[in-house]
């Protein structure tokens, strides 16, 4: 079986098709439908209308995208949905200069990805990784938020762990297993 990925995120397809490669499942990038992303609080909404604007009438490949975001706790859940843009805008040293202070660094990771296909109708996998940030960048490994993450359990953030150990336990593996195990025998 092969999916179709549409992002244009290198990183995010790597984890993605390692994880459904544990299924069987051949992940493919799409390049030629854009991600279409409304401005929204909720991934969830966020998802929704970019897989409205792919599986438009009978479609006869599978699709997904993915939408993600980072929320901490003392944040209110800043950036949440805004992730991307504050990476680009402020980037990690903002985000550790609004944290400096805050002894409370509990935040997590949300992980919505959104498929569709012949079919099927449209549908949503959730995953969430909680931890803490971290006080000072840490790793070279992964991409984004990864240097200033450390997940519950470890005390290294997932730029040192690396990606073997980050596709078993991040958010973007709990919902690509979910949607592995839903399209091969969970329905
Ligand atoms: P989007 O889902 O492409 O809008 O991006 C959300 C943003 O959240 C990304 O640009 C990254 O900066 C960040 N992000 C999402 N997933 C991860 C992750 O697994 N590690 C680190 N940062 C992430």
């Amino acid at each position: 079986m092969k999916i179709f990925f549409v992002t244009g995120n290198e990183a995010k397809f790597r984890e993605a098709s390692l994880v459904l490669g544990e299924f069987g499942i051949e992940l493919a990038m799409d390049r030629s439908h854009r991600k279409i992303e409304i401005q929204s609080d909720n991934l969830e909404d966020i998802v929704n209308n970019a897989l409205a604007t792919i599986c438009t009438g009978d479609v006869s490949e599978y699709f997904v995208v993915e939408d993600d975001g980072l929320f901490i706790d003392k944040l209110n859940g800043f950036p949440g949905p805004y992730s991307s843009y504050v990476y680009r805008t402020i980037g990690l040293t903002g985000i550790l200069r609004l944290m400096s202070g805050i002894n409370d660094r509990t935040a997590y990771f949300k992980s919505v990805v959104g498929l569709c296909g012949p079919q099927i109708p449209a549908k949503l996998f959730i995953g969430v990784r909680y931890g803490v940030i971290a006080t000072e960048p840490r790793g070279s490994e992964g991409f984004g938020y990864d240097p200033i993450f450390i997940p519950s359990g470890f005390n290294k953030t997932f730029g040192e762990l690396g990606l073997e150990i980050k596709n078993k336990l991040s958010h973007r593996a709990m919902a690509f297993r979910t949607l592995g195990n839903w399209l091969l025998g969970g329905r």
